[in-house]
């Protein structure tokens, strides 16, 4: 790399250089006009931070606990489908640099490495599930994920069917002949007048879904489980009353409902609406760390970064994930010792003005 990035938006113009058509459009598109992808950064323009002075902040701390587990930094990686597109160790690299930086990762339904794989690499795991039309594959994924030491369950619930996603569909979007789904050895269908995901979401997965459906998950489980995909206030009182532990603020990073509301104008509602009851997570359009600490001052407990992390893989690799998410942390830090908080329970609402 001739160029060194020093922060997340250089690292997406240049891995945007490094990554075939197909596989840039796929991570970097939203739904249709992408309306909603843009609205998750410029939102954040809105809130204002409202720094305190002088209050010793010398010695600083980042560390949280999210459903138990402890973390360095209030910092998931959120979970991103056919990660080996953009580098051949995937989803291995992703976790060796969550494992080295003690940060959490979700690892998706759909990706390059086999979940087993990816559990020989780090520990702080959650396993993101498809409920699949077959139940019983779908009760299998969950066995697996329990067996090799997963310690938590993330079920996506904006995705009954795949947004319309007009890159991929212009691209026939379709995964090169040596990649697969790793966790059902299963292919991506290749469509002459679609995405092939879009055709698999239609044919495996179950758009029936319903409140109900979260029960089932939780009575086949022991892992907690976060249900990704809140927008609302009255759908986080109905996730925490049918067994969820958390609920993950997401509209999938702009790839599902084009105008769906930004995530963090989402966020103060549901976290007012819930209060301590569930931990509140929250993704979408996070590529500073200024907005990791509005996102926290609002009220969210930790954040999942999406597409940076890809960014970071396609460039370097695991070295690119971890320096990736190193600047985070370091931006986060600086803006907390800036605002005058020494540790998490300092960000609190005061020092937030939306305007
Ligand atoms: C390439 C790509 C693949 C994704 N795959 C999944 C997935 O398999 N399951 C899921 O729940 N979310 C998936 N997401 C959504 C992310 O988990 C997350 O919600 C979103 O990327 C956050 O926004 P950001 O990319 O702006 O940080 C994917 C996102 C991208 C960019």
């Amino acid at each position: 790399m001739s160029q060194k990035p020093i922060n997340l938006l250089e690292y997406e113009s240049l891995a945007k250089q490094s990554l075939s058509p197909m596989a840039l459009d796929y991570y970097s598109s939203g739904a249709m006009d992408e309306k909603t992808l843009t609205d998750n950064r410029t939102a954040f323009d809105r809130y204002k931070i409202l720094p305190k002075m002088l209050r010793g902040v010398s010695q600083r701390d980042l560390s949280t606990n999210i459903l138990g587990q402890s973390l360095s930094a209030p910092i998931l990686i959120a979970p991103m489908a056919f990660q080996c597109l953009a580098n051949s160790e995937g989803e291995l690299a992703t976790a060796r640099a969550a494992l080295k930086l003690d940060l959490g990762m979700v690892l998706s339904t759909l990706s390059t490495k086999s979940l087993e794989e990816v559990a020989n690499f780090s520990k702080k795991l959650w396993f993101q599930l498809y409920i699949h039309r077959d139940r019983e594959l779908t009760r299998t994924l969950v066995e697996r994920a329990e067996a090799a030491g997963y310690q938590a369950l993330c079920l996506t619930v904006d995705a009954p069917i795949l947004g319309i996603r007009e890159r991929d569909r212009r691209n026939q979007f379709t995964l090169p002949p040596h990649l697969e789904i790793a966790n059902l050895v299963t292919k991506i269908p290749q469509s002459d007048r679609e995405s092939g995901l879009y055709e698999y979401f239609m044919e495996q997965i179950d758009p029936g879904l319903t409140w109900q459906d979260l029960e089932w998950l939780a009575n086949i489980t022991k892992l907690p489980i976060a249900v990704k995909g809140i927008l609302r206030a009255d759908d986080a009182l109905k996730a925490l009353e049918y067994g969820a532990k958390a609920i993950v603020v997401s509209n999938h990073g702009g790839r599902q409902l084009d105008g769906a509301i930004a995530t963090i104008d989402a966020l103060a509602d549901i976290v007012g609406a819930v209060g301590d009851k569930i931990e509140v997570l929250v993704d979408g359009g996070i590529r500073r760390g200024t907005d990791i600490l509005k996102a926290l001052a609002i009220g969210a407990n930790a954040v999942l970064i999406g597409r940076p992390i890809l960014w970071g893989l396609a460039l370097d690799g695991e070295k690119g994930v971890e320096k990736v998410l190193s600047l985070l942390i370091q931006e986060l830090d600086c803006a907390m010792a800036l605002s005058g908080c020494a540790k998490l329970q300092d960000v609190d609402a005061s020092l937030i003005k939306q305007i």
